[in-house]
């Protein structure tokens, strides 16, 4: 019987595509690609039913109950359900150049639903946050901006300490929907694009848009400007001295230190380039037209100031993970770039790095950045001479002197490599990180969509990139110490936990 209905299924099949080559000729069209297609037909493994099948059976988000993504034009508020309750496919993979309005009408529509936008965004951060900066003397990031210190996550309500919390299994949590973990979208996810922090916009008005602000409080930033350490310089210390490097004085901070070729790359970097949103067509957010975006408009001084985007590897919009920008610090020290996308040299990300979004059609519409390969590479050149700020605690495997640190950063560096299990994926002589990308499986702690596999990030001068993991929903150490021992079920108790806190501050 199986056997009957191949044959038959097959010699339909090839009757079919007979019909169809026939037809294609009897039509006066060219015959090849007709044939071409029959050939592959009469195969049998491309039979004209197998798309049908694909269709009747291409629907599995439901083991996550996600729902299917609402459609979301540029501008278009935020559901009220979080993002990641979202998944599954959406209806293209293309943007497109225009607004679809006049750039009067956009402007003032976005700025009609501006403060509902930006309202939301702080609900859904105060709903499980606690956003008040506490900080402790003497505890501060590189050039001296105090440390927030947490944990900033709100206790859930009848649960009496973290510890407590730790103990529940990743089905109560989910269950009871207590995980104040989840991730984080952009505050404005369908326009997205680059959103740039106060610190940042108070010097670089051009940059402030006028659909939505920055969701972050300023204490869990980076400090602005940071300090600037460079490989083939230790012994000036911050070549900077608190100075952001901009096109207008590059030359002369760096005349004398860099190689030509280095300083080339500097010139690229802190030159900005027409961007999606960002740009002098119609088609922005913000006021008035500008030239654009420059690398260190986020990377500022080879570090970051805490902008956000969303990472350009998914489509459609809505899948798109909140990114926050990570410092290029000890880059040198890295054999994979980007949350996701897994880029194996940084000459290559300068060359791909997504001011557009991914989106080809956008590029040709606002000008691409132009960027030849030689230059790219002049870009890589400075990235790599960037260090990671000074560790004196630190030996030269990054162990702590036993001499010059405090009991509880011995304490927590001997959980780290032990009972909490970090040094597992962060080993201390490689720079804390095992240079490749793991899947945490957050997902298994609330309903939603899972994230996936995502890079190890290295952990020397930790204290200073506040926001933590790729979306920066982690607000302080102390919030990070806290996510990694319920995703590790490792059960520390709240001594051990502020040990480990200690000990990264140490890194
Ligand atoms: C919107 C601010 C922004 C601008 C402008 C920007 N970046 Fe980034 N950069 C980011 C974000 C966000 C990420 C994280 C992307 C991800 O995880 O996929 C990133 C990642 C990187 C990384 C990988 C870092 C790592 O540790 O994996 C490199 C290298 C980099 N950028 C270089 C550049 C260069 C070169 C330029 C200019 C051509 C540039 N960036 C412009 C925000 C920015
Ligand atoms: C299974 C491997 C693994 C283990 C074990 C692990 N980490 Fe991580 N760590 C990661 C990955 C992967 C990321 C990036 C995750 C993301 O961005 O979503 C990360 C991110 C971090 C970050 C944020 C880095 C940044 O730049 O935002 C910190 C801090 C951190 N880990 C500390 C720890 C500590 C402390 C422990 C032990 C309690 C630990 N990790 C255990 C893999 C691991």
């Amino acid at each position: 019987m199986k056997r009957w209905l191949t044959i038959t299924t097959s010699s339909l099949a090839v009757a079919a595509s007979l019909t169809a080559l026939f037809m294609a000729t009897a039509r006066g069209g060219r015959s090849y690609p007709a044939s071409a297609s029959a050939l592959q037909q009469s195969s049998g493994k491309n039979s004209p039913g197998d798309l049908d099948r694909w269709r009747a059976a291409e629907k599995s988000i439901d083991p996550y109950g996600l729902k299917r993504y609402p459609p979301h034009p540029p501008g278009a508020p935020n559901p009220r359900e979080p993002m990641h309750r979202f998944g599954g496919r959406g209806r293209t993979s293309y943007g497109g150049p225009t607004l679809g309005m006049s750039f009067v009408t956009f402007k003032r529509k976005m700025e009609r639903q501006r403060a509902a936008v930006d309202l939301a965004a702080q609900k859904r951060l105060t709903r499980v946050f606690d956003l008040r900066c506490r900080f402790r003397k003497g505890v501060t990031m590189t050039r001296g901006k105090p440390i927030a210190i947490g944990p900033t996550a709100k206790l859930p309500r009848g649960i009496k300490s973290w510890q407590a919390f730790a103990k529940l299994s990743p089905e109560q949590i989910r269950k009871r929907g207590l995980f104040p973990y989840a991730p984080l979208a952009h505050p404005l996810h369908s326009t997205a694009h680059m959103l740039f922090p106060p610190s940042w916009t108070r010097v670089h008005p051009e940059h402030k848009r006028f659909d939505v602000g920055f969701d972050i409080p300023e204490c869990f930033l980076p400090e602005f400007p940071p300090p600037l350490y460079l490989t083939t310089h230790r012994e000036l210390g911050d070549v900077t001295r608190g100075v952001e490097i901009t096109y207008a004085n590059y030359f002369e901070m760096f005349n004398g230190l860099l190689t030509p070729e280095q300083m080339e790359g500097l010139r690229l970097l802190v030159t900005p380039f027409q961007t999606t949103w960002f740009n002098a067509t119609h088609h922005r957010v913000t006021a008035k037209p500008s030239q654009g975006v420059a690398c260190f408009s986020c990377h500022v001084n080879g570090h970051t100031n805490g902008a956000i985007e969303l990472a350009p590897d998914a489509r459609p919009n809505y899948a798109r993970l909140r990114v926050d920008t990570p410092t290029m610090r000890g880059n040198y020290a890295q054999l994979i770039f980007s949350s996701k996308r897994s880029i194996r040299s940084m000459d290559h990300f300068a060359e791909v790095e997504e001011y557009f979004d991914g989106d080809t059609a956008m590029q040709a519409a606002i000008g691409g950045r132009t960027l030849q390969r030689a230059q790219t590479n002049r870009m890589g050149d400075f990235n790599a001479i960037i260090d990671f700020p000074p560790a004196p605690k630190l030996d030269a495997l990054n162990r702590l002197i036993p001499s010059k640190a405090t009991k509880a950063e011995l304490r927590g560096e001997k959980l780290f490599n032990g009972k909490a299990r970090c040094s597992a994926c962060h080993p201390a002589a490689q720079h804390f990180t095992d240079n490749t990308m793991h899947d945490l499986k957050a997902e298994r702690f609330y309903y939603g969509r899972p994230e996936g596999p995502i890079k190890t990030f290295p952990l020397r001068g930790i204290k200073d990139t506040p926001p933590y993991l790729h979306d920066g929903r982690l607000l302080t150490l102390e919030d990070t110490v806290l996510f990694f021992d319920i995703i590790l079920q490792t059960r520390l108790s709240e001594a051990e936990r502020s040990d480990l806190a200690a000990y990264l501050r140490a890194l």
